[in-house]
């Protein structure tokens, strides 16, 4: 496989080698022997802002060894209404790969099958899977493994990341439990494929008590700017927050993928108390994505 476009297309054993080699990328950064994307360039293609996934795919790629060129979305012809499979078919006769933030998952899907290149999911409205290998890296990191992991997202249950947190446990078969208003769960369906370890509810006092891991993510994501005052009053008491960790297990870990918006989904308080694992969560991106590069470019995942 070329391609990562969502967890939900990965295997156990494909996500599982993706940890491993995060691990080994963490531990030999600065040696830099091996550049699988030398002589390569590579094209970030973003039609929603971002901070982290922008700069450690940019620095990944150059680390390994490529070049790479950032377009805005806006500022080429797709931004005009140039189709993406016409786009996907010249930049796929140009470059070696390319890494796409856009709103529809059939946009990635659909550039990797016109371009022939390997094409990266860098956020959809439906997964952020590079997002979710970070996090689970960065799980095994502080806790040693996935062994009796329980994970509870609060918030937007419906949001991307939530969306890739259900299939990683599908897949990897930990207990997840979502916490959410119901107009914002996760679409039935998604929830019948994946599995009976996964549970959804609008009580987050019982969702949260005995996890091992909290995670939350913002209440308004990238396109819903237009929801915000309806999010705003709907998400109410979905935070974390001190009360809500006490019934956590002992030693829980708070997780964020970021951007933060204190006093929302999470208290000042609360984020800065966990700020060394959040940011640690954070790098643990750069690790990831050249995880992710590497296997792509030597089409090994
Ligand atoms: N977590 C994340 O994807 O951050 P950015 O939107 O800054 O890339
Ligand atoms: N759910 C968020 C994730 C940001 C990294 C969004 O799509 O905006």
């Amino acid at each position: 496989m070329k391609n990562l476009l969502s967890i939900q297309s990965l295997s156990r054993e494909q996500i599982l080698n993706l940890v491993q080699r995060t691990e080994d990328m963490k531990r030999n950064r600065g040696n830099y022997s091996s550049q699988p994307l030398l002589h390569q360039v590579w094209a970030l293609i973003f039609s929603k802002s971002s901070t982290r996934t922008r700069v450690s795919f940019e620095t990944g790629i150059r680390e390994l060894g490529g070049s790479v060129m950032f377009l805005a979305a806006d500022d080429i012809q797709l931004g005009r209404g140039e189709p993406i499979c016409d786009t996907a078919r010249v930049l796929g006769r140009m470059i070696h790969g390319a890494v796409i933030r856009t709103f529809e998952q059939k946009d990635v899907t659909e550039f990797a099958e016109f371009s022939g290149i390997p094409t990266l999911n860098a956020l959809t409205d439906e997964e952020h899977p590079c997002q979710i290998l970070a996090d689970l890296f960065t799980i095994q990191e502080s806790l040693g493994s996935f062994e009796d992991l329980s994970v509870c997202f609060v918030g937007d249950g419906s949001c991307n990341v939530a969306q890739s947190w259900i299939w990683a446990a599908a897949r990897l078969g930990f207990s997840l439990r979502i916490a959410s208003p119901r107009s914002y769960q996760p679409p039935a369906k998604l929830l019948h494929i994946a599995g009976s370890h996964i549970t959804v509810t609008e009580d987050l006092d019982a969702a949260v008590k005995n996890s091992k891991v909290l995670y939350t993510d913002v209440w308004v994501s990238m396109g819903k700017e237009q929801e915000t005052s309806q999010r705003l009053t709907q998400f109410e008491g979905y935070q974390i927050n001190d009360r809500v960790l006490a019934s956590a297990a002992p030693n829980a870990m708070v997780m964020h993928c970021l951007p933060a918006y204190r006093g929302k989904e999470i208290t000042e308080k609360t984020f800065e108390a966990y700020a060394d694992i959040i940011f640690r969560q954070a790098e643990n991106r750069l690790h990831t994505q050249k995880a992710i590069l590497e296997a792509v470019a030597q089409d090994a995942l």
